[in-house]
C-alpha cells in the first residue's frame, strides 16, 4: 500500500527521493508527491499515476534543496486525486507530511481544528496530521516536540514524516502500527516506509518502535522515546543484495521470483536438522511446552491463508494435533477457543497485514502462544509473536507471492515434524528421511523451471477463457485454492477452486464445450477419485489441464493437456504442484496483456483492515 520516502543530506533530494519512491512502486498506488524545503520554502510536486510522471514534473518544477519527504498512495479515505496525494500541508504551507496508516479519529479532530479556523484541502484523514502539528509548533515551535503532542491526539495506525520550512535539514518521523526504517548514508539520512528504499545507502538500519520518534540531519539521527527522552538506536543489518530489486533479466519480477524458489527451498531448510534432530530455535519455547500443544490455528491472509491450508494436512496427518486454518479477518471477529495450550501460528509475507496483525494480539490477550511466519526481518508480526520464523525467500517485489508462499509452505512442513517429533508421532530415522526428502524437492522444482513448453502449451489453450475451475482432493484441493487465487489476481480471468469431490455439489453447473478444469491430479491415496471427477467434467465438454506425475499415461485419456511434474510424497505435492499453477497463471496473464507484477487495485501490504 503506501510508501513513504524522506532524504536529508550533503545531495539533492529530488533524485534520492524520485528513486526511492519507484523502488516501492512495487507496493500499488494510484498517486505520488513530493515536499522538498529550500530557503525557509517548502515546494510541492503532486501527480496522479505513475511516479515515471512525477519525476517528470519534478524536472520541469526544478525542485531543488538538500532535504525532502515523499509518498505513493493507495486510497483510503478520499478516492485517488491530486488533492488527495501526499504530501500534505498544513494552513500556511510552512510543515508538510506524508503519512501512511488510518487516522481513525480524524472526523473529529478535523471538526475541531475547522471550528479553531484551519482550513482543508483534500479528503484525507492524514491531512489532520498537518494541521495538528502546525497547532502544537505555535505553541512549541519544536518540530519533534509538535509531531509528538499530535500524535498524542491520533487514534489508529501512523507512520509519519514531517519536515518544516522553519526547521532547515530536519526531517521528523514517528510510527504506530506501520513500518518506519530509518539509516544514515554516504551522502546523508534516510527515512523509508520500507528497507528496499534506503538500501542502496545503507544496509545498517534502525527499524523504528511504536511510539518512537527520530529527527534525521544530514550528519546525525536522534532517536527518542514515547515520553521525548533521547534514546538509543538498535540497528540491524539488512543482508539481502539490493539485487533483489533488479530484474535480472527476467521480463519480470514474478518470473525471477518463480525462478528463485530452488534457492529458498534451500536456504530455509539450511541448519534445521542439528545431529538428526529438527531444530527451530527461533521458536522459544522448551520441548514440554511444545509437547503441551493440544490445539492449532494457522490464521493468515490471501496466499499465506492457503500455505496454512496445506500446513493444516501436515500438523494433524502427523503431529495428531487438531489444526484450523482461519482468515484473519474472521478470526479476529469470532470468540475462538483458546486455552494456554493453544498454538497460533500466524503466517505473513509482509508481517505487517493489518487483519494477521489484529488477530495476534487478540490471540495473545486470550493466552494463546503465537508464532510468526514472515519473510521481513523487524516487522509487526515478527516484534508481536512470541516467536518467529523467517521464511528465506528476501524481498519479494511482485504482488502476487510466489516464492514467499514456497518459504511458508517449507517452514511450516518444518513446524508440522517437529511438532510429531516433541509429540513422538515419528521415529527419528522418519524424520530425517522426510527432511532429505524435503530438500530434494529444491532440485524437483528446478527441474519444473527447466522445461516450460506444457505450462506454454497449457496457457494458450485458456488464455481466452472468461472462468476456470481448479480442483483437486487433499492436498491437491489447498494447491488448487492457491492457483485460482494466482491467475485471478494477475490476469483478471475469473477463477474458482473445490474441492473436486464438491463439484457435484454445485459447480459442474458452470461446464461447457471448452470451459477449463484445472486439475491436481499428481499420484496421492486420492488420485483414482480425482480421475473420477475428471471424467465427470470431460463428458460435460470441459477442457482439462492436468497436473501429474511423472510416468503417469493413464492421465493423457483424461486431459486434453498435462504438465508433469516430478514424483514427491503426497506430503511433499503442494511445493512442487504450486509451482507449474504460478508459471501457467503468469503465462495467462502475459498473453492477456496483464502487468503481471503490479495487478490493478492490488497492493502488496495491505496494512489497513
Ligand atoms: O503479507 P501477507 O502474507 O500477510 O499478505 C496476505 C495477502 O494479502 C497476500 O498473500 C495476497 O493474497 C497476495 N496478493 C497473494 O499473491
Amino acid at each position: 500500500m503506501c510508501g513513504i520516502v524522506g532524504f536529508t543530506g550533503s545531495t539533492a533530494a529530488s533524485p534520492v527521493l524520485i528513486e526511492g519512491l519507484r523502488r516501492l512502486e512495487y507496493r500499488g498506488y494510484d498517486s505520488a508527491g513530493v515536499a522538498v524545503q529550500r530557503n525557509g520554502q517548502l515546494r510541492l510536486v503532486h501527480r496522479m499515476g505513475k511516479v515515471a510522471g512525477l519525476a517528470e514534473a519534478v524536472e520541469q518544477e526544478q525542485l531543488e534543496g538538500t532535504c525532502g519527504i515523499g509518498h505513493t498512495r493507495w486510497a483510503t479515505h478520499g478516492r485517488p486525486s491530486t488533492a488527495n496525494a501526499h504530501p500534505h500541508t498544513s494552513c500556511d504551507g510552512r510543515i508538510a507530511v506524508v503519512h501512511n496508516g488510518i487516522i481513525e479519529n480524524y472526523v473529529e479532530l478535523k471538526e475541531e481544528l475547522e471550528a479553531d479556523g484551519h482550513r482543508f484541502t483534500s479528503q484525507t484523514d492524514t491531512e489532520v496530521a498537518a494541521h495538528l502539528i502546525e497547532a502544537a509548533y505555535a505553541q512549541t515551535p519544536d518540530l519533534v516536540e509538535a509531531v509528538r503532542a499530535a500524535t498524542q491526539r491520533m487514534a489508529g495506525a501512523y507512520g509519519l514524516a514531517v519536515i518544516s520550512a522553519d526547521e532547515p535539514g530536519a526531517i521528523v518521523v514517528t510510527r504506530k502500527d506501520s513500518p518506519i526504517v530509518i539509516g544514515m548514508g554516504p551522502d546523508g539520512a534516510r527515512v523509508a516506509s520500507d528497507v528496499i528504499a534506503l538500501i542502496d545507502a545503507t544496509r545498517d538500519v534502525t527499524v523504528m518502535a511504536d511510539g518512537e520518534l527520530a529527527k534525521l540531519s544530514p550528519t546525525e539521527i536522534t532517536y527518542y522515546n514515547a515520553a521525548g527522552q533521547v534514546v538509543d538506536p538498535k540497528i540491524t543489518h539488512i543482508d539481502w543484495d539490493i539485487d533483489v530489486a533488479e530484474k535480472g533479466g527476467y521480463p519480470d519480477f514474478m518470473l525471477k521470483e518463480i525462478h528463485e524458489q530452488p534457492r529458498v527451498i534451500r536456504d530455509t531448510l539450511a541448519g534445521r536438522l542439528v545431529d538428526g534432530t529438527l531444530a527451530i530455535d527461533e521458536l522459544d519455547l522448551s520441548v514440554e511446552e511444545l509437547n503441551l500443544i493440544d490445539r492449532v490455528y494457522v490464521i493468515a491472509c490471501g496466499t499465506s491463508y492457503h500455505a496454512g491450508l496445506i500446513a493444516k494436512n501436515l500438523i494433524e496427518g502427523w503431529a495428531r494435533i487438531p489444526t484450523e486454518v482461519e482468515v484473519a479477518s474472521e478470526f479476529r471477529y469470532r470468540n475462538p477457543i483458546i486455552t494456554p495450550t493453544t498454538l497460533v501460528v500466524a503466517v505473513s509475507q509482509s508481517g505487517e497485514t493489518a487483519d494477521t496483525l489484529a488477530a495476534i494480539r487478540d490471540a495473545r490477550c486470550k493466552g494463546a502462544k503465537v508464532f510468526g511466519i514472515t519473510n521481513v526481518i523487524g516487522s509487526p508480526v515478527a516484534r508481536e509473536s512470541d516467536g518467529v520464523i523467517y521464511t528465506k525467500a528476501n524481498k519479494e517485489i511482485a504482488v502476487a507471492s510466489t516464492k514467499s508462499f514456497l518459504g511458508q509452505v517449507v517452514s511450516l512442513t518444518l513446524l508440522g515434524l517437529l511438532l510429531a517429533q516433541v509429540k513422538g508421532k515419528m521415529r527419528t530415522n522418519q524424520i530425517r528421511l522426510l527432511f532429505r526428502e524435503l530438500a530434494d524437492t529444491a532440485a524437483q522444482v528446478e527441474s519444473i523451471l527447466s522445461d516450460v513448453s506444457a505450462i506454454d502449451e497449457a496457457a494458450l489453450a485458456c488464455k481466452d477463457a472468461s472462468s476456470a475451475l481448479f480442483i483437486g482432493r487433499g492436498m491437491g484441493a489447498a494447491i488448487s485454492y492457491e492457483g485460482a487465487l494466482k491467475l485471478k489476481e494477475i490476469s483478471y480471468l475469473h477463477a474458482e477452486a473445490y474441492a473436486a469431490g464438491e463439484m457435484k455439489h454445485g459447480p459442474i453447473a458452470l461446464l461447457c464445450d471448452g470451459f477449463p478444469v484445472i486439475a491436481i491430479a499428481t499420484q496421492s491415496p486420492v488420485y483414482d477419485k480425482v480421475i473420477s471427477n475428471l471424467q465427470e467434467s470431460k463428458a460435460r465438454g470441459a477442457m482439462i489441464v492436468a497436473v501429474a506425475t511423472e510416468g503417469d499415461e493413464e492421465i493423457r485419456k483424461h486431459a486434453d493437456h498435462v504438465i508433469y511434474i516430478p514424483k514427491v510424497r503426497d506430503c511433499f505435492s503442494a511445493i512442487t504442484a504450486s509451482v507449474p499453477l504460478q508459471l501457467l497463471a503468469r503465462s495467462i496473464a502475459v498473453l492477456r496483456g496483464c502487468n503481471v507484477d503490479q495487478p490493478r487495485n492490488l497492493a502488496k501490504s495491505v496494512t489497513v483492515e
